[in-house]
């Protein structure tokens, strides 16, 4: 089997890694990766059992996971033990607890066994906090996306409106502070910008220019002959 082409994009939430990685996954043909739709679809099960205090609870519960992710019409369907969660995992509720699950090194190890056995059988966009460093580490290209957090805030409350969800814009920003705490000094794989990984502060961009500049990079990859951009 030949090489499978790999780019990795990793950044703090709301840094613009999703729009990036889904319209380069459709525009190129690879699978798009969401991690994050793992952690969180392992994140809404503690919560629906009830166990977020009881770590040996949840870590039985991801030995045994059935997880299983659809991309389609721009959406990551997310299927866990058969169950499709797509619609549970980016409420409020998930989002505040989902960093803390994302702490315990077997929910890391577990799901990163499975996101590398994804990368083995075809060409991804993979995106997550941790996708450059420890996941995919000889990945093809690499970007670190960063943005403020005031802007990041804003554009999650927007994402938040435009689905009809109710929320606070400071509760909205206190969430992001805390997981941005929380996913970049955690022990195990704390997000953080490998020495190779092309950098870019997304706070100033609209969507396009910033896939523009990722385009550019992705057009030096050896493998990816043809972009029609
Ligand atoms: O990308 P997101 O906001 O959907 O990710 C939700 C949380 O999942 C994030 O706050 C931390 C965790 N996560 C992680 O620890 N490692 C990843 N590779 C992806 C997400």
């Amino acid at each position: 089997m030949s090489k499978k082409i790999i780019i990795a994009i990793d950044g703090p939430a709301a840094s613009g890694k999703s729009s990036a990685a889904k319209y380069l996954a459709e525009k190129l043909g690879f699978t798009y990766l969401d991690t994050g739709a793992m952690y969180r679809a392992v994140t809404y099960l503690v919560l629906k059992n009830n166990i977020q205090n009881d770590t040996k609870a949840i870590v039985e519960l991801v030995k045994n996971l059935d997880i299983r992710l659809e991309f389609k019409n721009g959406v990551t369907n997310v299927f866990v033990n058969g169950e499709d969660v797509t619609d549970f995992i980016r409420s409020p509720e998930v989002s505040s607890m989902v960093s803390e699950v994302s702490v315990i090194p077997e929910v890391r190890s577990e799901l990163v066994k499975l996101q590398r056995k994804i990368g083995e059988n075809v060409d991804i966009v993979a995106e997550g906090r941790d996708t450059t460093t420890v996941v995919f580490p000889n990945a093809d290209l690499k970007v670190f996306l960063t943005a403020d957090i005031d802007e990041r805030a804003k554009r999650r409350f927007e994402e938040y409106l435009s689905k009809g969800r109710k929320v606070a814009f400071e509760d909205v920003r206190a969430n992001l502070s805390k997981r941005d705490r929380i996913d970049s000094s955690r022990e195990h794989s704390p997000l953080s910008k490998a020495d190779d990984a092309f950098e870019l502060d997304t706070t100033n961009l609209t969507i396009d220019e910033e896939i523009q500049k990722i385009i550019d990079r992705v057009k030096q990859i050896k493998f990816v002959k043809e972009l029609n951009t």
